[in-house]
């Protein structure tokens, strides 16, 4: 298998360089680092392994959470979205979980159980975002209903903002709302708060409350505005040139023909495709780099080939040459931009046929 050229090198160092970068940005703030879904694609334990200076992890699921803690992590879990089922409340309270409860149903499951021990509880308040979270009219209730429960609740205020990573004028107005919501909602309790998630931290770091909840950051998506700052890719999505073929003016490539050379053109075909966790989507002119080259992607993306045009670069790229799908010289989010997508659904994508090689 790991004769096929294409490769995910993990340059795990830069997680913690990521780390840095989140605990400078909001230096008072405890990091809660997010590594659900297998540590956004990169691999759960050496993901947590790497990030273990964090003061936390937040994952989907409380088997995410049984595999750190079988792995012997000690440090504080936040199931993110609660729990499913009444029946993961023995195993949260054994194995010493936080959970989010955003819920009536999962309040009362709560409020009905018996635990030996104190639990963190993080009730959530949807200050606009509407997936998750009680109303926040309905916080100081919540709050007195745990409180005067039998069991030792540890309480915690939480919420999640929409549209962080947007720059648009509507967009800066909405989360300033839920700033100022989630601020007024929890200015009453003192207890532990948690707002921001990457592009938070990068934007609003000032709101970092006592907990930060960075996740794709942590893998090098985004931008820090701050010199000295700059985030690095985690990982480095390669393969290989394993064809090149003269194409004439007129003459079309790939699937569906949908890519005619508007000239005399030179095609290489790189080995990846969507059977790799490449978008499919990505259409002519994506960027690909080969030997720091940039070239443009041409025609539809295969199972396991792309081609893309190297007219340009004759004599300079050849069989064999390496071929930069995303990485370090070229970003992710910028493949996902043209892709349609985001950074975190190609992250989370890479298939299981492809080889991950730790560099340390
Ligand atoms: C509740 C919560 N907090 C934090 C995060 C991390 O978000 P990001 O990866 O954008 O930093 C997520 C991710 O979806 C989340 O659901």
């Amino acid at each position: 298998m790991l004769y096929r050229p294409v490769k995910a090198y993990l340059n795990l160092p830069a997680l913690s360089h990521n780390l840095t970068v989140a605990k400078t940005l909001a230096p008072k703030s405890k990091v809660l680092a997010v590594i659900k879904a297998n540590g956004y694609g990169h691999g759960l334990i050496r993901v947590a392994q790497q990030l273990s200076h964090a003061d936390g992890f937040g994952v989907a699921s409380i088997d995410e959470a049984l595999i750190l803690r079988q792995k012997g992590f000690l440090h504080r879990i936040l199931l993110l979205e609660g729990l499913f089922s009444k029946a993961e409340l023995p195993l949260i309270i054994q194995n010493r979980l936080d959970l989010v409860v955003h819920s009536h149903y999962q309040l009362e499951w709560l409020l009905e159980f018996t635990a030996p021990f104190g639990i963190n509880v993080w009730i959530k308040i949807d200050t606009g975002m509407h997936r998750l979270g009680f109303e926040p009219d309905e916080v100081n209730s919540i709050i007195r209903q745990l409180e005067s429960n039998s069991n030792t609740f540890h309480l915690h205020l939480m919420s999640h903002l929409a549209s962080a990573d947007e720059e648009h004028s509507a967009a800066l107005c909405f989360t300033q709302q839920q700033i100022t919501t989630f601020e007024q909602v929890s200015a009453a309790y003192d207890l532990p708060k948690s707002l921001l998630n990457s592009a938070g931290v990068q934007r609003y770091s000032n709101q970092g409350f006592e907990w930060i909840r960075p996740g794709v950051m942590l893998y090098g998506s985004g931008q820090v505005e701050e010199s000295g700052l700059k985030l690095q890719a985690v990982m480095q999505l390669e393969s290989k040139v394993i064809a090149i073929k003269d194409v004439r003016s007129g003459e079309s490539v790939g699937y569906g023909n949908s890519w005619t050379a508007q000239r005399d053109s030179i095609i290489a075909v790189i080995a990846i495709g969507y059977g790799d966790g490449y978008p499919r989507h990505a259409p002519s002119g994506t960027p690909v780099l080969i030997k720091g080259y940039r070239v443009s992607l041409v025609g539809r993306v295969s199972m396991d080939m792309i081609s893309v045009d190297i007219t340009d670069y004759i004599g300079l790229i050849e069989i064999g040459s390496t071929a930069e799908l995303w990485g370090d010289s070229l970003s992710v989010d910028e493949v996902a931009q043209w892709s349609g997508t985001i950074s975190y659904e190609l992250l989370c994508g890479i298939t299981q046929r492809v080889p991950m090689i730790e560099r340390h």
